[in-house]
């Protein structure tokens, strides 16, 4: 499962989203979050963990081929013992290793087996160069206001990434706080499907000292984003069962892009005999 977060300039919140849902899911087995913000990285100030490992030193280390076991290399446990790939704070430096690593990036996070990938995107627009990475993800949150202001940088956005890529189609709503229209309005206008709805809540804090994901809280936040992981997760399993299964007759298995390539799945066998501290 391979899912981003993203936002526009009104809507609060990504990394808190891309975060929360990277805690539920650990539950269920290993989870990597990638923080893929131009505008900078906070989960290492907010976690209280050094900023290396993470994207800059990645983007030194393997700028064109990513590995799994380089990326594994450059994650970081986190405090709910998912794996982290944090941005460096300042915007040049994240932008910089962003638009070096994230095409390998990308293609490494889409040949990763068993583990459910979460990427923080920040405020995606045609010009991000996170765009290779929103380019693999299964499905797209775009956080927004359900405001008339929120509503309408939304649907500048999605107009926009239209042009560039297919990455509307792969678009969701997720609306927080509140406002004149609902989650199925904006859907409509919007003709992208709502996934759920996020309050402005004290117990997003609870997250960041979190040391277990199944006993943070559940404060209001936490509940509303405990509800859009699950619905998530039984978006994902109709899409799957609607995906025609690829057929096995001597072709390789498009479903597992590592299948077909001998050298990535070396790397994946490596990496599963000497499983790191990140849990990747
Ligand atoms: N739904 C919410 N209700 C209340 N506070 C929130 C909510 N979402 C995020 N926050 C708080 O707002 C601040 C910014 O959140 P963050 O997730 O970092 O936003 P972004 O990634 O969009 O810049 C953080 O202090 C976070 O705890
Ligand atoms: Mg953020």
């Amino acid at each position: 499962m391979l899912v981003a977060v993203a936002g526009t300039k009104d809507s609060p919140g990504v990394t808190t989203v891309a975060f929360g849902l990277a805690c539920l899911w650990r539950a269920r087995g290993p989870v990597l979050l990638v923080e893929a913000d131009p505008d900078g990285g906070v989960l290492a100030a907010r976690l209280g963990i050094p900023q290396e490992p993470g994207l800059a030193t990645l983007a030194a280390a393997g700028r064109h081929e990513v590995s799994a076991s380089l990326l594994a290399s450059h994650a970081q446990a986190g405090a709910v013992a998912a794996a982290l790939i944090v941005a460096p704070s300042a915007p040049s430096h994240a932008r910089a290793a962003l638009r070096a690593v994230a095409d390998g990036l990308s293609r490494s996070i889409a040949g990763l087996v068993g583990t459910t990938v979460v990427i923080d995107l920040g405020r995606l627009d045609a010009e991000s160069p996170s765009l290779p990475l929103a380019g693999v993800a299964g499905q797209i949150l775009f956080l927004t206001r359900p405001t008339l202001e929120g509503a309408d940088a939304l649907a500048v956005r999605l107009a926009e990434l239209e042009g560039v890529t297919d990455l509307r189609s792969k678009a969701r709503i997720v609306t927080v706080g509140e406002g004149p229209y609902s989650g199925q309005e904006l859907a409509q206008v919007l003709t992208v499907t709502h996934m759920g709805h996020l309050p402005i809540a004290g117990g997003a804090e609870a997250l960041w000292s979190a040391t277990d994901g199944a006993h943070i809280p559940r404060r209001p936040l936490l509940r509303a984003l405990e509800s859009l992981a699950n619905r998530f997760e039984r978006s994902e399993l109709s899409e799957q069962s609607e995906t025609p299964q690829p057929l096995r007759m001597g072709a390789p298995n498009r479903a597992d892009p590592a299948s077909d390539l001998g050298v990535r799945a070396s790397h994946r066998r490596r990496h599963r005999a000497a499983p790191s501290p990140t849990g990747l």
